[in-house]
């Protein structure tokens, strides 16, 4: 298998044909999706999908399809993408992770999220990463505080505006050092 990032017991890749039904089924579960406006339908879902093999084919890098090495079980995605959302910190570049239920609890996101931050710094040479999580979203800021990222404060998202709980959320960053 070709990956573009590998760590003990993941491998991050382009996604395949095979991930829809996988990735429509986890991005239709409320509790995956509690954080989000709403659960996403299966065309939703397979759009996506497109889009982030779109963003791997304009920028090289994009939210990757995560499966374990030993089972080559799809779990999910993290990777890097381009955010041009209004805001004073954006165009930027963030790390993002969703991962299915059954894989929670088991250090994937983590493992996962840290060898996307080295492969940002020292392979793409990116000067600062961001992270962008909703304001109760605490499995997702753990994860952003465990592979080094800085809390920088509280904003208002603009593509949340239309959903009050959702907002404030929190910024990260992340610096490499020189
Ligand atoms: C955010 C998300 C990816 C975090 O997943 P997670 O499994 O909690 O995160 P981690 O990979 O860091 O795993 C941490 C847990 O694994 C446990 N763990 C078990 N084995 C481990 C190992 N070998 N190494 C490290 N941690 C391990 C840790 O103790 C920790 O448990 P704790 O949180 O109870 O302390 C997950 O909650 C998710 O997909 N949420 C829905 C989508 C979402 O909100 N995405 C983010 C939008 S901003």
């Amino acid at each position: 298998m070709n990956y573009f990032i590998q760590t003990e017991r993941l491998g991050l890749r382009n996604w395949e044909e095979s991930d829809i039904i996988p990735f429509a089924k986890m991005c239709a579960d409320k509790i995956v999706m509690e954080h989000f406006p709403a659960v996403l339908s299966l065309k939703e879902t397979t759009d996506l999908i497109t889009r982030f093999k779109k963003h791997l084919q304009d920028y090289g890098y994009t939210y990757y399809a995560v499966e374990t090495l030993n089972t080559h079980e799809f779990i999910g995605f993290t990777g890097i993408a381009m955010q041009t959302w209004e805001s004073d910190f954006t165009p930027a570049v963030d790390i993002g992770w969703r991962l299915k239920q059954s894989a929670w609890g088991k250090g994937y996101a983590t493992e996962a999220a840290k060898a996307c931050l080295t492969y940002a710094s020292e392979i793409l040479k990116l000067e600062e990463i961001i992270s962008v999580c909703t304001f109760h979203n605490i499995p997702s800021e753990n994860v952003m505080q465990k592979i080094g990222m800085q809390f920088v404060k509280e904003f208002e998202h603009p593509k949340l505006i239309e959903y009050p709980k959702l907002n404030p959320c929190k910024l990260y960053i992340f610096r490499p050092k020189k």
